[in-house]
């Protein structure tokens, strides 16, 4: 085995070159994730350091929603206005009600709840079912009258959410969507997977990744007896996912990248 001694000074400079690599690649792909991000609230307070806390927690979670893994928040899914009763002639699909993973972000994004009410807080003890606020002098609701950041409990003037995907037609009955109602929609890829049909519109590799659309399953929501897939504000948007700004000035957060409006056109044949 090689000594220091025997390393050459092109060998040392390789190593300290590597070792500077290896340190700006940790720190970028750190920096591309949920860390630092505007997802990121233990920047805003001393109470905690924890990253995942303000969203999930690894015991006691929220077990009477299920929209989101391990769902650290209280939810509540009255008082929305809906894309649907603006009455659009053209449209086909039908809302079921507000839940799922929109439910998850709209815990923040509604404005009606501090953004740092956990169900359990970091640390021993302090679970209550109710919510408790992690540091209140310092973190409040979120930011802005609306409608963004805050979309407020008016999604009137945001894109769809909760509602079926291609104008419906597309369900367990008939998981190829080969009679999906709406031909203004890509057709989605689905599989059964942990038992339970799923849809996605694929944007790249084979197989369901991050990085595609994801489509929602929810069980009888229209019609009872079928499962079908919904867009969810997790279709467009993986809420780890800072990396997604690649062009200065583009809104984090998002699946892909949006140049060229490529996430509308994943699902709509424009
Ligand atoms: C601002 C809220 C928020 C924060 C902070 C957050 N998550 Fe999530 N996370 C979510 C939501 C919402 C979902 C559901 C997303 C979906 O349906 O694809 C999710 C899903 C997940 C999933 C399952 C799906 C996936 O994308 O892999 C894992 C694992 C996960 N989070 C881990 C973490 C960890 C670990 C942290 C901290 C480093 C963290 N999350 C921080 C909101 C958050
Ligand atoms: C996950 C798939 C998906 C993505 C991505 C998507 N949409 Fe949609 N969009 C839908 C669905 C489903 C509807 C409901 C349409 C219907 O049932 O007629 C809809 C509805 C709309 C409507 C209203 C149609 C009406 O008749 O009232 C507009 C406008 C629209 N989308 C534009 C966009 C734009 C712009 C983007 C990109 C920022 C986008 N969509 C991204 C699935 C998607
Ligand atoms: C724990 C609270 C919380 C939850 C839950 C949450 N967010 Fe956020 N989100 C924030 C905060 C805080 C900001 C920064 C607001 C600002 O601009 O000051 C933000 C910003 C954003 C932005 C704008 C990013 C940019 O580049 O300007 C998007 C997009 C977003 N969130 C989407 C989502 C989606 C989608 C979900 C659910 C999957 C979600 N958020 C869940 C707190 C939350
Ligand atoms: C059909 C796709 C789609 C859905 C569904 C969707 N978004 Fe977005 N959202 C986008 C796109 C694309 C952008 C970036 C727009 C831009 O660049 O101005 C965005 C931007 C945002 C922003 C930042 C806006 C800004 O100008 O700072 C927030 C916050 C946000 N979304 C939250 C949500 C939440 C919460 C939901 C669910 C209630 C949701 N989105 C559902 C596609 C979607």
């Amino acid at each position: 085995m090689k000594t220091r001694k025997q390393l050459t000074s092109i060998q040392y400079v390789t190593r300290f070159g590597l070792t500077l690599l290896f340190t700006w690649f940790f720190q970028q792909s750190a920096f591309a994730a949920v860390q630092n991000s505007k997802h990121d609230l233990s920047g805003q307070t001393a109470n905690t350091d924890a990253v995942c806390v303000f969203c999930h927690t690894p015991h006691g979670a929220n077990v009477t929603f299920d929209g989101a893994p391990l769902w650290n928040k209280v939810t509540d899914a009255t008082g929305f206005s809906r894309y649907s009763t603006l009455n659009t002639s053209t449209l086909d699909g039908a809302e079921a009600p507000v839940g799922s993973v929109s439910l998850a972000c709209l815990s923040c994004h509604d404005g009606t709840q501090a953004m740092d009410v956990v169900v359990n807080v970091p640390g021993t003890g302090g679970h209550s079912a109710t919510g408790t606020q992690i540091d209140a002098a310092n973190i409040g609701n979120m930011p802005g009258t609306g409608p963004i950041p805050n979309l407020t409990k008016d999604l009137r003037d945001d894109h769809p959410i909760s509602i079926q995907y291609g104008g419906g037609g597309c369900s367990n009955n008939d998981p190829a969507c080969t009679n999906m109602g709406d031909a203004d929609f890509n057709t989605p890829d689905t599989a059964v997977i942990n038992n339970i049909q799923q849809w996605w519109v694929d944007t790249g590799t084979a197989g369901r990744q991050k990085t595609d659309i994801i489509l929602y399953t929810r069980a009888d929501e229209i019609t009872t007896g079928t499962i079908e897939p919904f867009v969810e504000c997790g279709s467009c948007h993986d809420p780890h996912n800072a990396e997604s700004d690649q062009v200065a000035g583009q809104v984090q957060f998002l699946r892909i990248d949006n140049t060229g409006s490529a996430i509308c056109l994943a699902c709509h044949n424009k």
